[in-house]
């Protein structure tokens, strides 16, 4: 059914012959616009987060004029507009402290100005779930358009993967197993095109639960940056989008909760990156669907890995592409599935999956032959983290899974920095590296400092791998035994300030407990000193304030508390 019938949004604005009309139409007339356009068709919101200090986003630049020829040709006004672009290799202190900003920019924006629907141009780590935030608190008709994975990278006539092969060689350097030159000239072949990066990590993986959701195109997430059929896939979400907004279909008719379920499955069966749960929390939250932390681990628990790709496994995002794309995935996952999920594309789940195929059962394996039959996201609970902490099975030891060991414990990541290579440190095999002031609040922003290099000394030793706990993130590109995500933090008296050198802690992953081997009493004499510590806030002022005051721990995705829930798309009054 369509609403052509029933006026559009920007018919408030562009529509009516008296002063207001004639001050919203003259000034976009300034642009070459001519004035039939103004008739009442739907107008189309291009969100670009381009920006050349977002390289990973570079190429949107060209995906906005192909989305812009699929609007046109459907009889749509396509108007792009820039916004607030995160990248995650150059801001400091970490992206994510600008997600929320760049939520609260995106969802003003939209409902702002006057237009009908949206089309989320994002790719780097932070843009997607920023922009789905923000677009999410509107609820127009959207639509998400990917940057899309560089090629893969290039290095000795070996592929390697972004992010993930710069942990190793950076920890093979300091091992002693590779020269600063070799690593140096690996630098170039890393990123030779635009595009996210290519392994699993966070860009791709929420390109991939885009798509899931039915909020993007199938091969959305896989196409290559520089492929033509990025390009074609920006033309038809072009077209779609007119469609979407004739026919109303609003963001909250197909991110239901079963959309999200779909969403969590995938992100087990692609190796999906522990950034997604915070990111489809805080979408979940704006929308009024319920998620909790437990529901990754619950619909993860029987979700085998099927794809193997870096940092859980071999392959790259191209190779994934060339193998079937998501659709192959999803196919493969569907007696798992919501396949009765509406689409975008008007299809439900189920039937946009009927063409698809695998090419490539290297990438993508089977459900009764899986890449790794341990995987998704592991939730721990105990006394150290008692609002929850998070860990990624298929990127870990197994030889790890279950560990007790002595705290080896930092302050701050200036602490750790500065004395984890010192050979003093009193630290072996069996230690955990426990860091803390990495939190929502504590860092600020939740760094991506989770996965510690290991101590120097070990790693001359050949150590590969050792349990390390905080309260931080770590990209979605990393790998190791990594406890992550520790809520509540210890800025804020979280169990992790309490920790010291010494102490025994406990991880039992397929327990799901993690555990400081304290008494109540010492901890509770513990909390006593801590209170009486603290020092006076260090931001008083602009942003890092207001988001200090506001953000909320892990568990409930570090949106700050004042942007929870929807404000809808109602248009304001007139104000000349
Ligand atoms: Fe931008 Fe990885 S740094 S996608």
């Amino acid at each position: 059914m369509t609403r052509e019938k029933k006026p559009l949004r920007s018919t408030r604005s562009y529509g009516p012959r008296d002063k207001d009309g004639f001050i919203h139409r003259s000034w976009m007339k300034s642009q070459g616009l001519p004035p039939d356009v103004f008739d009442g068709r739907p107008v189309i919101g291009i969100c670009n987060t381009w920006s050349e200090l977002t390289p990973c986003n570079a190429g949107l630049r060209d995906v906005a004029e192909h989305v812009k020829r699929g609007v046109w040709e459907s009889g749509g006004l396509p108007l792009e507009f820039p916004a607030m672009s995160l990248g995650e290799t150059q801001m400091r202190p970490t992206a994510m402290l600008f997600r929320n900003l760049l939520a609260m920019e995106v969802e003003e924006s939209i409902r702002g100005n006057p237009i009908d629907a949206v089309v989320l141009l994002g790719g780097c780590d932070k843009t997607t779930p920023g922009q789905l935030m923000g677009a999410a608190s509107v609820d127009l008709p959207t639509i998400v358009v990917s940057a899309g994975p560089m090629l893969n990278g290039k290095y000795r006539g070996c592929d390697i993967g972004s992010g993930t092969d710069v942990w190793k060689f950076s920890e093979a350097v300091r091992g002693g197993r590779m020269s600063l030159d070799d690593f140096m000239a690996a630098e170039s072949g890393m990123s030779r095109t635009p595009g996210t990066c290519m392994t699993m990590g966070s860009a791709s993986t929420m390109a991939c639960l885009m798509e899931a959701m039915g909020i993007a195109l199938p091969f959305n997430a896989t196409a290559p940056a520089v492929d033509a059929r990025r390009r074609r896939i920006a033309h038809e979400s072009g077209r779609l989008i007119v469609q979407m907004a004739r026919d109303d279909l609003r963001l909250s008719k197909l991110l239901t909760a079963a959309a999200f379920r779909n969403a969590i499955r995938v992100l087990g069966a692609i190796g999906g990156s522990t950034n997604a749960v915070l990111h489809l929390l805080a979408i979940a939250g704006r929308l009024g669907v319920t998620l909790t932390l437990e529901d990754f681990d619950r619909l993860t628990v029987d979700v085998p890995l099927l794809v193997d790709l870096q940092p859980s496994g071999r392959f790259l995002m191209e190779d994934l592409h060339y193998a079937g794309g998501l659709p192959a995935v999803m196919k493969e996952l569907a007696p798992l599935l919501h396949t009765e999920a509406p689409l975008a594309s008007g299809q439900t789940l189920g039937e946009s999956l009927t063409g698809a195929e695998c090419f490539n059962r290297e990438v993508i394996h089977t459900l009764a032959q899986p890449a790794n039959a341990v995987a998704g996201i592991w939730v721990l609970s105990g006394n150290l983290c008692p609002q929850g902490a998070v860990m990624k099975p298929s990127a870990a030891s197994p030889a790890l899974f279950r560990h007790r060991g002595r705290a080896v414990v930092f302050a701050s990541i200036e602490d750790f920095r500065a004395r984890i290579d010192d050979p003093a440190l009193v630290v072996d095999e069996q230690s955990v590296l426990v860091l803390r002031g990495c939190g929502p609040r504590g860092y600020p922003g939740m760094p991506e400092v989770g996965n510690m290099a290991l101590p120097r000394k070990l790693l001359e030793r050949g150590v590969k791998d050792m349990l390390r706990i905080s309260d931080a993130r770590m990209s979605g590109t990393a790998f190791g035994t990594v406890v992550l995500h520790v809520a509540p933090e210890s800025d804020t008296g979280g169990p992790l300030a309490l920790v010291h050198d010494g102490d025994e802690i406990v991880l039992d992953g397929p327990q799901r407990r993690l555990e400081l081997l304290v008494s109540p009493e010492e901890l509770a004499r513990r909390r006593e000193a801590w209170t009486a510590s603290q020092q006076p806030p260090r931001y008083a002022r602009g942003y890092y304030s207001l988001y200090i005051q506001h953000v909320m721990q892990a568990d409930r995705g570090c949106d700050l508390d004042f942007l929870v829930g929807a404000s809808g798309s109602a248009v304001e009054r007139e104000s000349h």
